[in-house]
């Protein structure tokens, strides 16, 4: 599995980022383990989770940190894994109120560490924005806890581009890091930003790419399977009703159709070209995959290697009105 290097950082973890967001509750914890134990053994060492996954299931609170937390411990692995959570959500019944002081900010990142029995993480999420509170505050709290050694770096999770902009060019200002990445809804597919159920989360659009074109700035993007919807189109399964609302328009049907017709002649699944069209995109993307099962896994971690030529995703991303 090729590796990727996070610009600015001495970060250099697999391809394919191992996503989380049901462990423990949904995903019970000896499936999440096996999961993990897959993803290492395809090369994986790339981990994504967050203080509030699953915590929108019954069950243990932070069940996903806590389940990585415990694999961890068991597996031995915590010294090759680049470990990423994220803080700063607002609570789940009150998501229009923010917490991102100072305070609930490093609050978080403290019961992080704990859960994830570790005493640092290597990629520490922002999970959303406040845009009342002002980037200079954000950043010099992060940088803070560099500097304590809790975190080596750190980025943005469903952030505007003009916020981001803004919060570099502070970090600049003061001869820090900053953002070492920024994490979005980003796939192959086109959503519908009316379809997506929260407000509060922040898809790709031209602007921010361009802004990664133009910086270099790491992309880590999640939902980049697009919950599998050109996997289940290509194998006749059944869309589900939210994914159809969200994924199920004609420029997506073509994509569909374009994708299949490149893996017949190339022979790379389906999953591999969604992934790779990420993977080679011209600046550093880490796609955040979400498997169920031990074959989604192993399937999405093939597209760790795959090359694609710059016509072929030209090709595969094109628009329905532009000729074949
Ligand atoms: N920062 C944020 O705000 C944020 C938001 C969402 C997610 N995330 C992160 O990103 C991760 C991934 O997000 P996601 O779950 O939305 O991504 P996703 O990979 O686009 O969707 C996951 C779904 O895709 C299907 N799938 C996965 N691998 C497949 C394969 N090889 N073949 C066919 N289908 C496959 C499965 O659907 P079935 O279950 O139907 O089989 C699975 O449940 C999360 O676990 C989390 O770590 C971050």
């Amino acid at each position: 599995m090729r590796t990727t290097q996070i610009p600015r950082t001495d970060l250099a973890p697999s391809a394919i980022c191992m996503g989380s967001s049901n462990f423990g509750n949904g995903i019970a914890p000896a499936d999440a383990y096996a999961l993990l134990d897959a993803y290492v053994t395809c090369g994986g060492n790339f981990i994504d989770t967050a203080a509030v996954y699953a915590n929108w299931l019954p069950g243990e609170k932070n069940s996903s940190e806590k389940t990585i937390g415990r694999w961890l411990a068991k597996s031995g692995q915590r010294s090759r894994i680049v470990l990423a959570t994220k803080g700063a959500h607002p609570e789940l019944a009150t998501m229009h109120i923010s917490r991102m002081s100072p305070a609930e900010i490093v609050d978080d990142l403290n019961t992080s560490l704990r859960n994830l029995q570790t005493e640092w993480i290597d990629l520490y999420w922002l999970h959303r924005d406040d845009t009342a509170r002002p980037v200079a505050e954000i950043i010099d709290t992060l940088h803070s806890q560099v500097v304590a050694g809790k975190i080596r770096y750190f980025g943005c999770s469903n952030w505007r581009v003009d916020r981001i902009a803004a919060a570099q060019a502070y970090a600049a200002e003061r001869g820090i890091t900053g953002f070492v990445g920024n994490q979005m809804r980003w796939s192959l597919a086109e959503i519908d930003p009316a379809a997506v159920g929260d407000p509060t989360t922040v898809a790709m659009d031209d602007e921010t790419l361009a802004y990664h074109q133009g910086t270099g700035l790491a992309a880590i993007p999640y939902s980049s399977q697009a919950g599998g919807y050109f996997q289940k189109l290509a194998e006749g399964s059944e869309i589900r009703p939210g994914q159809q609302k969200t994924y199920g328009t004609a420029a997506n049907r073509s994509r569909a159709a374009r994708l299949q017709t490149l893996a017949g002649e190339t022979g790379y699944s389906v999953s591999e070209i969604v992934l790779a069209y990420l993977t080679n995109q011209p600046f550093a993307t880490i796609p955040i995959v979400g498997c169920r099962t031990v074959a989604q896994v192993e399937d999405s971690m093939r597209a760790g290697d795959v090359r694609l030529t710059s016509e072929q995703m030209a090709w595969l991303a094109k628009g329905d009105g532009q000729s074949e």
